[in-house]
């Protein structure tokens, strides 16, 4: 976290996009002869509203709502989409956000489903006058505050959990993230490049004693290629038998600038045939959506956009391809928005959900927040309902609930602390990672009530070694607690495994090795809630432990020191499993939003 990771162009070009677009329309109508006659990034250097009679200030308010009507009646016209698509990709260009193949492909993606996002929320006239001329003019509600309702019902009394007799049964579960497996990787390819992803045939073949891709996988901004994800499935199929699998998303690689929607149901469908040919028809996997499945990356409207531009397109397909695994009721929210619900045995259930739609990268929640596809008040549905049976809840998903919007994230903390007693489990990926956020009680904010488990990924970006993780978890009897006991995370180490490829005999058939035991590399008797509180106050009196977790958040591959502002960034970070209380350390720290953003920035 210490760099600020300049490879993601991502969120500078989005802002670009949405400025270019509230600026050029605006002249575009008034001036439309002068528009046409210089088109694209002239307008960037040429904009300056005082010298067309005007400035934001005296802009009155019908003014502001006859402007923008016609604004997003123009965008409506494909040439003036055009216009303002090619304006972009020259700032896109001049601004050096990116290579130019990747502006110009970034752009193509994005032009439409961004405009039009935009055209219904910030272009709306109401909300772009409230923000232009001021409340009185509109209401301006663009991630506006709101409320999941939960039951009257008085919260049970919580009874603090205590470990299981021993010789209790447990359940072993399979956990895979974020696999990016990249079609396109090529051994021997540059593994430094000036895209966001390198190792591929594009990046050209390294130049003079610089590195180039390993067989195996490449420390650096690359993905893996199949042969490792098959050996990562036939190692786990080995180490079975699994009680079942969570895989919690992000099945293509990084080249966000040249995917289609083919291609990513062309690699939903190689992946999931491929978990499902290695670890056998008996084991049930439980799959969440991730970011990266739907191109443009992030891209996921919620149900009230229908048709062609609608996430139909990407659930239909995986409702299809997860048939094997999930049964028809489950299916049939996947298809509306992503989610679902399954009873994994009698006594415990798992909720998958789509965590798309509490991301500020989604650019489609700009036109509606609030609660997404009724997903959280669904949740609170299905959790009352488990509370009522004394059923025990998993919940599963991509992003971890720290990184969400504000009111998302503020009412799944306020859902998790209601339910405390029945969701015993929280698992997310996405960081790539070996983290966690905790949730405590609202009242105090002393009391662990949750941990929310961030599992390292299963692709080496960036300069990670492969891993997958394996939870322990109180087993399947009368009265168990299902919390998570232990975990064990394994790693392919490139370093050994692709050593022997320079004399052109890769390793055939490499074993992945154990990198730690929590409870073992941490001395803790569970990894109960309280057992994590305990260790994040061990990080502040004990340094040596810090550094240990570190090492093992980046699966045991180097990364420099980290220190001061650095320890604190990351222990801002796991405290918080909610966002605005990341905000206030930030700002507590004085880093002035930088940690935040940085820390959503990480990953595109
Ligand atoms: C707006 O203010 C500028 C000076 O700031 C002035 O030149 C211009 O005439 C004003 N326009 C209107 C429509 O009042
Ligand atoms: C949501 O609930 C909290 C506390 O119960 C309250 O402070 C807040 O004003 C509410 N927000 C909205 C938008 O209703
Ligand atoms: C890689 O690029 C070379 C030329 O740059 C081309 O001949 C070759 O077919 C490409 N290979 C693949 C697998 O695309
Ligand atoms: C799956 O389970 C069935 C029934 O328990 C058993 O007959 C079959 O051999 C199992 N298949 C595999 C591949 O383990
Ligand atoms: C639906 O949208 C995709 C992606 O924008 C496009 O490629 C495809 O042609 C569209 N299909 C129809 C029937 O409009
Ligand atoms: C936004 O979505 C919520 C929940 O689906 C709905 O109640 C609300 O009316 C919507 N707001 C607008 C402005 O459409
Ligand atoms: C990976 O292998 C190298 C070379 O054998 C070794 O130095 C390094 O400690 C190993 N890393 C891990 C995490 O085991």
């Amino acid at each position: 976290m210490g760099s600020p990771l300049r490879w993601c162009p991502l969120p500078s070009f989005l802002l670009l996009f949405g400025a270019l677009l509230v600026t050029t329309p605006l002249l575009g109508s008034c001036h439309p002869a002068q528009m046409s006659a210089r088109p694209g990034p002239v307008i960037l250097e040429r904009f300056n509203p005082n010298a067309l009679g005007f400035n934001w200030r005296n802009l009155t308010c019908p003014l502001c709502k006859t402007l923008f009507t016609i604004v997003d009646i123009a965008l409506l016209s494909d040439t003036n989409a055009e216009r303002v698509a090619r304006a972009v990709e020259e700032a896109c260009i001049r601004l050096h956000l990116a290579e130019e193949v990747v502006c110009h492909e970034i752009t193509e993606l994005f032009r439409d489903d961004f405009i039009r996002a935009l055209q219904e929320s910030l272009l709306w006239p109401s909300e772009a006058c409230a923000l232009l001329v001021g409340p009185a003019c509109g209401k301006f509600d663009i991630y506006a505050p709101w409320n999941i309702t939960l039951p009257k019902g008085p919260k049970p009394p919580v009874t603090p959990p205590s470990p299981p007799k021993p010789g209790s049964p447990q359940s072993r579960v399979l956990f895979l993230t974020d696999v990016h497996w990249d079609r396109e990787y090529q051994v021997g390819s540059a593994a430094d490049c000036k895209e966001p992803l390198c190792c591929r045939n594009s990046s050209g073949t390294p130049s003079w004693r610089r590195r180039g891709a390993g067989y195996w996988g490449t420390y650096g901004k690359c993905d893996l290629p199949l042969r490792t994800v098959e050996s990562l499935l036939e190692n786990a199929a080995r180490d079975g038998p699994w009680d079942w699998v969570y895989w919690t998303g992000d099945i293509p690689a990084h080249n966000i600038w040249s995917q289609t929607r083919d291609q990513q149901l062309m690699e939903l469908t190689v992946i999931s045939r491929l978990v499902h040919k290695h670890l056998g028809p008996n084991v049930t996997v439980y799959p969440a959506v991730g970011n990266h499945e739907s191109t443009p990356v992030n891209s996921f409207p919620p149900p009230f956009i229908h048709g062609n531009r609608s996430s139909g397109w990407l659930y239909g397909a995986m409702a299809e391809e997860w048939a094997p695994w999930l049964p028809e009721p489950a299916l049939k929210t996947l298809r509306y928005g992503g989610f679902y619900t399954v009873e994994i045995q009698p006594g415990l259930r798992v909720v998958s959900l789509n965590m798309n739609f509490c991301a500020r990268e989604n650019f489609w929640l700009m036109v509606n927040s609030t609660d997404p596809a009724n997903q959280l008040q669904w949740l609170v549905h299905i959790l009352q309902d488990s509370e009522e049976k004394g059923e025990k809840v998993h919940i599963i998903g991509h992003i971890p609930p720290g990184l969400c919007l504000g009111s998302w994230s503020w009412n799944y903390y306020h859902i998790i602390n209601r339910y405390e007693s029945t969701v015993t489990g929280q698992f997310f990926g996405h960081t790539h990672l070996d983290e966690f956020q905790m949730f405590y009680d609202e009242e105090t904010m002393t009391r662990a009530v949750g941990v929310a488990f961030v599992a390292p990924s299963v692709t080496t970006y960036v300069n990670l070694n492969p891993g997958y993780r394996v939870y322990i978890v109180d087993g399947n009897y009368k009265g168990s607690s299902r919390l998570v006991l232990d975990h064990e995370t394994y790693i392919l180490n490139l370093t050994e495994v692709n050593r022997p490829e320079v004399l052109g005999n890769p390793v055939q058939d490499p074993k992945w090795t154990l990198l730690y035991r929590a409870t073992e590399a941490y001395g803790l008797p569970t990894m109960f809630p309280s057992d994590y509180d305990l260790l994040l106050r061990t990080f502040i009196s004990n340094d040596r432990v810090f550094q240990k977790f570190w090492y093992l958040r980046h699966k045991g591959h180097g990364s420099e020191v980290c220190k001061e502002s650095c320890k604190t960034t990351i222990l801002c970070f796991l405290q918080s499993g909610r966002s605005d209380q990341l905000e206030q350390c930030d700002l507590i720290h004085g880093f002035q939003g930088n940690m935040v953003r940085a820390l959503r920035k990480t990953l595109c």
